[in-house]
């Protein structure tokens, strides 16, 4: 195990609590492997993994990403046309877990309706460039098949965030409990098909390790649920405690459905906070595959016209992840825009919230703004043309 990855198994269980009283390792971290059962980058999802391989090698995913189209709310029987042991599987994950409380997370719905203005923002621009600095999952995304056409990816993972936000997402008419089983298939066939390219293999920080592991996964949930969290809060967004809680529950709830282990899903916003802060802040730095990518999400919005410039969008990105990641990534300044930024949108949250009463200059700006980006996201998600998440059956073509 290298360095890095050896710090953050040993930071994610102080995070998580796991190392007992002070100064004590935590048992796993004392493994000469790291490979203990209880060590989050050592941990993948073992059944479905095995499963996703044998069905990778027999040439059946056509067959299952054709089954799977009809098999899309959460109350739909699984299809035919699986895998014997792959539907004996899904029958058995297919399902909300025991802890999960129907009041939290339907009030998690209602909230996400309440500040949907403000997630688009954060998801879309926040997170979703966030994750261009990520280098394990930037170097991933680009050197899996779905790294060739951006804009489909940024489709399919829209179809998750909008599953996860929707009114009824956790209900038997909704969907998002599918949605997160076809994604926990796709991570698992992506495990089995990355380690078989030579050019993941070749820019990868550890190509011998497989890819997204439970610890990759809660990177990408502070990057995603985390980061929401606390730039809601620094934005002075309202929130009660009970709308708080049922954000964290949702979410806890998401990580769950994607194969993590309910010992490394944190209990507490705190918990949530020092976890990101060990295991995300970290690790955060620039390549060119996340170069790329930064650049090809950037330039789906200029497909439509958003009302603002592209120097009003990079200025965005810089103050909603730093400034730092906008110099990483080379986003051209508008200084004319950061100025904007920084004064306009703090007005625009406070007005929207009923805590000034003067409407500020450029709130218009800023709503058509959000109004442009929300309809992206909508049209992407509702579009008939909308691919489905599918199991890729190969790497990064060309
Ligand atoms: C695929 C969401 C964590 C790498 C997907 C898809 C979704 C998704 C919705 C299916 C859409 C598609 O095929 O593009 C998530 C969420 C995560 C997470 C919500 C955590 C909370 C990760 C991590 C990595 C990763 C940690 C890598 C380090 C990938 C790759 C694909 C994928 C390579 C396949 C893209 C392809 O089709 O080639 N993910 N993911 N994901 N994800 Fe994740």
């Amino acid at each position: 195990m290298s360095d890095l990855s050896r710090r953050n198994v040993l930071s994610l269980g102080v995070a998580l609590g796991l190392a007992g009283v002070a100064g004590a390792a935590p048992a796993w971290a004392s493994s000469a492997a790291g490979a203990s059962a209880g060590d989050p980058w050592w941990v993948w999802d073992d059944e479905v993994d095995a499963l996703m391989a044998t069905v990778l090698d027999n040439g059946q995913v056509p067959a299952v990403n054709t089954a799977m189209r009809s098999w899309v709310n959460n109350d739909d029987p699984l299809p035919g046309g699986l895998p014997a042991n792959l539907a004996t599987w899904l029958r058995k994950v297919n399902k909300l877990p025991s802890w999960a409380d129907p009041v939290k997370l339907r009030r998690a719905a209602d909230f996400n309706r309440r500040k949907d203005t403000y997630l688009f923002m954060l998801y879309g621009l926040g997170s979703g460039i966030m994750s261009t600095v990520i280098p394990r999952e930037a170097k991933s995304v680009y050197w899996s098949a779905g790294g060739a056409d951006m804009q489909d990816r940024a489709a399919k993972t829209f179809t998750f965030g909008y599953d996860l936000s929707d009114r009824n997402g956790f209900e038997p008419s909704g969907q998002f409990v599918v949605t997160a089983n076809k994604t926990r298939l796709v991570h698992a066939a992506v495990r089995h098909l990355l380690p078989r390219s030579s050019r993941w293999q070749a820019v990868a920080d550890e190509p011998n390790r497989i890819p997204i592991s439970n610890g990759d996964i809660l990177v990408t949930f502070h990057s995603l649920g985390t980061y929401v969290h606390k730039k809601l809060t620094e934005w002075r967004v309202p929130m009660s405690a009970a709308d708080e809680e049922a954000f964290l529950h949702s979410w806890q709830v998401a990580i769950h459905l994607l194969g993590v282990r309910e010992e490394f899903i944190p209990k507490t916003w705190a918990a949530a906070y020092a976890q990101s802060e060990q295991v995300l802040t970290p690790i955060l730095a620039p390549s060119q595959e996340g170069r790329e990518l930064a650049e090809d999400l950037l330039g789906l919005t200029a497909q439509i016209d958003l009302g603002v410039t592209r120097g009003f969008l990079n200025e965005f990105v810089r103050y909603a992840l730093s400034d730092t990641v906008g110099d990483w990534l080379g986003l051209r300044r508008d200084y004319a825009a950061a100025a904007l930024v920084r004064t306009g949108w703090p007005a625009y949250i406070a007005f929207r919230e009923g805590l000034i009463p003067i409407m500020p200059v450029g709130f218009y700006m800023f709503d058509q703004f959000i109004r442009a980006l929300a309809m992206l996201f909508l049209n992407k998600v509702t579009s008939p043309t909308t691919t489905p998440i599918t199991i890729p059956t190969g790497n990064r073509p060309g």
